[in-house]
């Protein structure tokens, strides 16, 4: 439910039973139980709510204690012994057997137990924190067993979220979202994207939306290029098993394309996640994706020179550790701008960011001089949080001297409001649990994102030679080719 202040609108999640499969897998420990843990402790949790955690792991209420005060921990909590016990309280531990009928009969029952217990009318999130290849049986079988369920005939719900990489391929990817539909229809489907529930990634559309000087700029007229940035300091740590079998462009895929459409779409007629998503589809459908033979001169794949030494690398991998390409968008607002991007690790900084670069004045004196691009707005993700513009202006003093300046916003700078932030997860957690689909991708941007990727991979997989696998030194943002990529056309990463 959606609740209008003044000039603020605040997301009022619905009292619900929270359901985790998986719960004992890295992504639980890392991401989804220190976000339960922190919408419990900023009170933002529903006050009638509780969590039944599942995987095929026994464990004991000690161990489960003990589990989840290292996840919170090491998430950076320091719960003072009340607050963890009312976490506890709210909480409990189901062994799971996924193939077994008899194992949904009792989480039926038990929720029904627990609805009763926290006054919860049957409305239940059940979050698939387990491997793709478990998606299906599990919802066939929540399906199969009446606890996901069509909610027209009432008043409670049923919801199901999942987690990328949203298949391997575009074949893949399809056959996952139609067993996934056969289970859960879209309204009921809520596929996560981490980065659209970061604070600076929902800012671009509210600064957009609320200030005409930036949107009526926002547009091949004024900008040069676009540049999205994702580059990480940290290589694998220790996820080869994970990582070898995807690459990076598989793995970043579907973030990029979320920036951009959340950069360069269309404001929707309102806020409202149905307007939200067909404006989103209308972007998607006017980019245009490389072709396969368009891959070798507008895209370049590099993998870091000690990548293939990291425990559980194979000694001739070609998984890309980095890759960079340009894209045009076929569409009146874009037509003629660049959009470039690179994703890398092992970079030598943490980087992730949206650099809307404004073009340079063609007139007076400034046909002569070169002052670069003065006007960049730049949308920090990572590791701050911010919003900054550049802008030259007078140096102070006798002589007139350009000299550049930056305006800024600093979200994490301003003060105790920004403590109580929800998180990525935090956020999405919140709008899964108040109805809002406003920021999880449709079924249509899963299978976009595919059609995109899948020239790039398959240029790089069965032409080798015309794009070759670029080293690049540990610690430095990608190869010599990367910046070629953008040079050529007299331009370079912010
Ligand atoms: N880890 C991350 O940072 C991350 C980031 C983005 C997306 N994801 C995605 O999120 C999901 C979970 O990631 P994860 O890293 O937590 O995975 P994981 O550690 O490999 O698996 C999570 C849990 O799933 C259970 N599991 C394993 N194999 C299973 C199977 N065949 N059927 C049913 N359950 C099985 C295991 O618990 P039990 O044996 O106790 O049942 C395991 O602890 C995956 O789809 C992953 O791709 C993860």
């Amino acid at each position: 439910m959606t609740e209008t202040l003044g000039f603020c609108q605040e997301m009022r999640p619905e009292s619900c039973g929270f359901i985790l499969f998986g719960a004992t897998g890295d992504l639980a420990a890392r991401k989804i139980l220190p976000a339960l843990f922190g919408l419990c402790e900023k009170k933002l949790a529903p006050k009638n709510f509780y969590i039944v955690l599942a995987g095929r792991t026994p464990l004991d209420r000690g161990a489960l204690e003990s589990r989840l005060w290292d996840a919170v921990t090491k998430a950076g909590f320091s719960p003072s012994p009340e607050v963890f016990s009312a976490f506890l309280e709210r909480l409990e531990y189901i062994q799971a057997d996924y193939e077994s009928d008899a194992f949904y009969a009792l989480l039926g029952g038990r929720l029904a137990e627990l609805d009763a217990k926290f006054g919860v009318k049957k409305k239940h999130l059940f979050y698939l924190a387990t491997p793709p290849g478990a998606f299906e049986p599990i919802t066939g079988k929540l399906k199969a067993t009446g606890l996901l369920f069509d909610p027209k005939d009432c008043a409670c719900w049923s919801r199901v979220i999942i987690e990328k990489p949203y298949g391997f391929s575009l074949e893949s990817a399809a056959a996952l979202d139609a067993g996934l539909k056969q289970a859960a229809p879209e309204s009921q489907a809520y596929r996560i994207d981490h980065f659209t529930g970061k604070e600076t990634v929902q800012n671009v559309m509210a600064l957009r939306s609320a200030n005409a000087v930036f949107d009526g700029t926002w547009n091949n007229k004024f900008v040069d290029h676009v540049q999205i940035t994702v580059l990480e300091e940290l290589g694998l740590e220790g996820r080869a098993g994970f990582f070898e079998h995807l690459g990076l462009a598989r793995d970043m895929m579907s973030h990029i394309l979320q920036l951009a459409a959340i950069t360069a779409m269309d404001l929707p007629a309102t806020f409202r996640d149905t307007d939200f998503k067909a404006e989103k589809q209308r972007f998607f459908e006017s980019v245009r994706p490389l072709s396969r033979e368009e891959v070798s001169k507008q895209a370049v794949r590099g993998q870091y020179a000690g990548y293939r030494a990291e425990p559980g690398v194979a000694p001739g991998s070609a998984a890309e550790t980095f890759f960079a390409f340009r894209f045009q968008v076929d569409n009146d607002r874009w037509r003629g701008v660049p959009f470039y991007v690179r994703a890398g690790k092992k970079a030598g900084l943490k980087k992730a960011s949206i650099d809307v670069v404004y073009k340079k004045p063609d007139h007076g004196i400034f046909t002569h001089i070169d002052i670069g691009y003065p006007n960049v707005f730049s949308f920090s993700i990572q590791p701050e949080e911010k919003v900054s513009f550049s802008l030259v202006g007078k140096h102070p003093g006798p002589k007139l001297c350009f000299t550049p300046r930056s305006m800024g916003l600093d979200y994490r700078a301003e003060g105790q409001e920004a403590a109580a932030f929800p998180t990525d997860y935090q956020r999405l957690l919140i709008d899964a649990m108040s109805g809002d689909q406003t920021l999880f991708l449709s079924s249509f941007e899963i299978k976009f994102m595919w059609e995109f990727l899948s020239p790039l991979l398959a240029a790089w997989q069965a032409a080798p030679a015309a794009n070759p696998l670029r080293s690049y030194a540990d610690g430095t943002p990608g190869p010599a080719e990367a910046a070629e990529l953008i040079k050529k056309d007299g331009r370079a990463w912010v």
